[in-house]
C-alpha cells in the first residue's frame, strides 16, 4: 500500500485536516464528531484520524467502519461502508466516533479525509502522430496492450503496468490439483473462457506476424510480445495431456453475480475440460492456431518456446480432427455464453495455421477438406471462415479462395447485404457492432495485401476502424480521442481503490469508472449509430478481449500500410 500512499501526497490530494468536536467526556469514555468538508466527487474514502492520545475507537454512524490502528493506539483509519461510497462536493462527511482513553482527560483529532476514487495510474509519455495518418495509431496500439494487461488473470509479473491490478484467481486448478492461473478474464467478468480467449489469441498474434513493423515502429514490440505470450502460457497448463484441454474456468452464473474486483473473489471457480470422450474440435483446433501462430511469432524471437508451442499444436490438431464434437455440448457451462456453432471453420482455419508453421502438406488437406465454401457470414470468435479463405489463398492462391473472398467483401460493402449505419458503420450484429466491423477491417486489409483490390479494401478498412476512432465525434476506445466512453461495464476498472469496499454500487453509480481502462473499445452503437455512455447496457458498454483483437490488428495493419506508403 505505501508506494500508493504516496503517490496521494505526490498527486497533492487535499490534506485539509478537520479537528474533532469534543461531545462528551465521562472520564476514561468520549464521543466526539468530524464534520469533513468535502469538495470534489468521492467515490470511495478513507478517513485517517489522529489523537493526541493513544484510544480505542469505533465509528457511530454506519457510514465508516475502523480498519486498522497504528500500533501506539493514536493514528486510526476508517473506511466507507458500502452505505456511505458516494460523497458529493458541497456535502459535509459528518462522522461521530466514541472510545475509550486512559488519559487525564478526552484526547484532541483531525481527520483527514482521502479519496479512493481517483485514478493513480499515470500513462507513458504521449507518443507523437508520426504517421500522418488521421489518428495517432501508436497510442492506440500502447492502449490496447494495456487493456490486455488491465485483463490478466493470476500472478501479476514485477513490470505490470496496471497500479490497481493485483494477484488474483491464485487457486484455478483442474481436477487434479493442475495449474490453471493466468490467462485473460473474458470481459468485464472474471469467467476465463477459453475459446474467446484462443481465437483472441490468434488474431492478435497474426497481426503481429503480419505487420511487425508497425509494432516495432510505434516502439510497442516488446509489449506486444508480453501481450500474446500471458494467454499463450495459460494455454499451455490447460493442455494437460494429449487429449484432454481444459476450456473454461469459472461459473458464469456464480461469477456474473459479483460486482467486484477480482482480487476479492470468494466464489467457486470450477474447471471444465474436453476429452476423448467429451470432445470439443472447435476449440481445440482454435488453440491448436494460437499456438501455431504463436510458433510463427516466436520462431526467430524463441526457439525454445516456439517448438513447444508447436508440439501442443500438433497434439491438439490431432485431437480436433480424431475425436469430433463440438465443445459447448461437452462443457454445457459455456452454452449460454460461448455456444459454438460448429467446427468445421476452426478445423479449417487451425489446419491453414498448422500449414504455415509446419509446412507439411497433410495439414493443407486438412484445412482444404473442411472448408466451407461461398460468402462468409464475417468473422469472430467463433466464426473463421473469412480468415480460413484469407489464409488458404494466401498459400495456394487458388480462384475458389480468392472469389469468396471478392463475395464476402462485396456482400460487406455498401451497397452488399449488411446494414449500414447512417454514419457508415457496417452494421453486422447489435451485440458489440464494432468488433465485427473491426475483425472484417483487419481481414481486408489482409486481402489487400495479397493483392485484392488492394485501394478499395484499403479505404473501407480505414473508414471502419476511423468510425471506432472518433470519425462521429466521438471515440469507441476507452481513454483514447475526444469524448471516449467513461463508463464501461467493466468490474475491475469501476472499483474504487483497496481498501475501500467494491459492490453493485459500483454497477449503479453514476459517474465514470473509478480507473481509466486505456484502450478497451466498448460494443458500439445500435444501427441508428446511437450509442449511450452507461454502465449497465452490457450491450453496447461492454469491453471483451475478442473485442479489441481484431480492432487492434487492423490498427497495426493501417500503420503498415502508412509505412509502406500503401494508401
Ligand atoms: C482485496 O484485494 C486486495 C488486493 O488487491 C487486498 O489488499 C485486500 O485486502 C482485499 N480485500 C478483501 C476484503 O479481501
Ligand atoms: C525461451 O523460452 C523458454 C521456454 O519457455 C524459456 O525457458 C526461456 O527463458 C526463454 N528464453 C528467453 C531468452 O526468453
Amino acid at each position: 500500500m505505501l508506494p500508493l500512499f504516496l503517490l496521494w501526497l505526490i498527486l497533492g490530494k487535499c490534506r485539509c485536516q478537520t479537528s474533532m468536536t469534543s461531545l462528551f467526556d465521562w472520564g476514561g469514555r468520549f464521543q466526539g464528531s468530524f464534520n469533513i468538508p468535502v469538495t470534489t466527487l468521492i467515490n470511495g474514502w478513507e478517513v485517517i484520524i489522529t489523537f493526541s492520545e493513544p484510544v480505542s475507537i469505533r465509528e457511530g454512524t454506519g457510514k465508516g467502519t475502523v480498519l486498522s490502528h497504528s500500533a501506539d493506539g493514536r493514528i486510526h483509519t476508517l473506511v466507507n461502508t458500502e452505505n456511505s461510497l458516494i460523497l458529493n462536493s458541497g456535502q459535509t462527511l459528518d462522522l461521530q466516533v466514541e472510545g475509550m482513553y486512559t488519559g487525564s482527560s478526552a484526547p484532541t483529532a483531525t481527520a483527514q479525509l482521502i479519496n479512493l476514487g481517483h485514478d493513480p495510474y499515470t500513462l507513458p509519455p504521449a507518443l507523437p502522430n508520426h504517421d500522418g495518418a488521421k489518428y495517432n495509431y501508436d497510442e492506440v496500439l500502447m492502449k490496447s496492450i494495456l487493456f490486455y494487461e488491465a485483463q490478466r488473470s493470476g500472478k501479476l509479473p514485477p513490470d505490470n503496468r496496471i497500479p490497481w491490478r493485483a494477484d488474483s484467481a491464485l487457486n484455478d486448478r483442474g481436477d487434479n490439483g493442475e495449474d490453471l492461473t493466468g490467462g485473460w478474464y473474458d470481459a468485464g467478468d472474471h469467467v476465463k473462457f477459453n475459446f474467446p480467449m484462443a481465437a483472441s489469441t490468434t488474431v492478435l498474434t497474426w497481426g503481429l506476424i503480419a505487420y511487425m513493423e508497425a509494432y516495432q515502429d510505434s516502439g510497442q514490440l516488446d509489449h506486444m510480445y508480453s501481450c500474446i505470450k500471458w494467454p499463450l502460457d495459460y494455454l499451455l497448463k490447460c493442455h494437460v495431456s494429449k487429449f484432454e484441454l481444459y476450456v473454461q474456468v469459472g461459473k458464469a452464473e456464480l461469477d456474473h453475480n459479483y460486482w467486484g474486483r477480482p482480487e476479492n473473489m470468494t466464489m467457486p471457480r470450477p474447471a471444465y475440460k474436453i476429452t476423448a470422450q467429451n470432445p470439443g474440435s472447435d476449440i481445440a483446433a482454435e488453440t491448436a492456431a494460437a499456438f501455431a501462430a504463436g510458433y510463427l511469432a516466436y520462431h526467430n524471437a524463441n526457439k525454445t518456446y516456439a517448438n513447444i508451442l508447436l508440439m501442443h499444436a500438433r497434439d491438439l490438431y490431432e485431437f480436433a480432427i480424431t475425436h469430433k464434437g463440438k465443445y459447448s455440448d461437452s462443457v454445457p457451462e459455456a452454452k449460454g455464453f460461448y455456444q459454438s456453432y460448429d467446427a468445421q471453420d476452426e478445423l479449417c482455419w487451425g489446419g491453414a495455421w498448422m500449414y504455415l508453421a509446419t509446412r507439411e502438406e497433410k495439414y493443407l488437406t486438412e484445412a482444404e477438406k473442411h472448408y466451407e465454401a461461398g460468402a462468409a457470414w464475417g468473422q469472430s470468435w467463433d466464426e473463421k471462415n473469412t480468415g480460413c479463405m484469407v489464409l488458404l489463398y494466401k498459400v495456394t492462391r487458388k480462384d475458389i479462395y480468392k472469389t469468396d473472398i471478392e463475395a464476402t467483401f462485396k456482400s460487406w460493402m455498401p451497397g452488399g447485404t449488411i446494414p449500414y449505419t447512417p454514419r457508415g458503420l457496417a452494421y453486422r450484429l447489435n451485440w458489440g457492432s464494432l468488433r465485427y466491423a473491426s475483425n472484417m477491417a483487419m481481414l481486408a486489409l489482409l486481402a489487400a495485401d495479397e493483392g485484392i483490390h488492394p485501394a478499395e479494401y484499403r479505404h473501407w478498412a480505414q473508414a471502419q476502424i476511423h468510425y471506432a476512432l472518433g470519425d462521429t465525434g466521438h471515440s469507441y476506445v476507452v481513454g483514447f480521442g475526444v469524448n471516449p466512453p467513461t463508463q464501461p461495464h467493466h468490474r475491475s476498472s469501476s472499483c474504487p481503490l483497496v481498501p475501500a469496499p467494491c459492490s453493485n454500487r459500483e454497477l449503479q453509480q453514476s459517474g465514470p469508472n473509478t480507473h481509466i481502462l486505456y484502450g478497451a473499445l466498448v460494443g458500439g452503437p445500435d444501427q441508428s449509430d446511437h450509442y449511450e455512455d452507461r454502465r449497465d447496457d452490457y450491450v453496447k458498454n461492454e469491453v471483451a478481449c475478442d473485442y479489441n483483437s481484431g480492432f487492434q490488428s487492423a490498427v497495426a495493419g493501417l500503420k503498415a500500410v502508412h509505412l509502406r506508403g500503401q494508401l
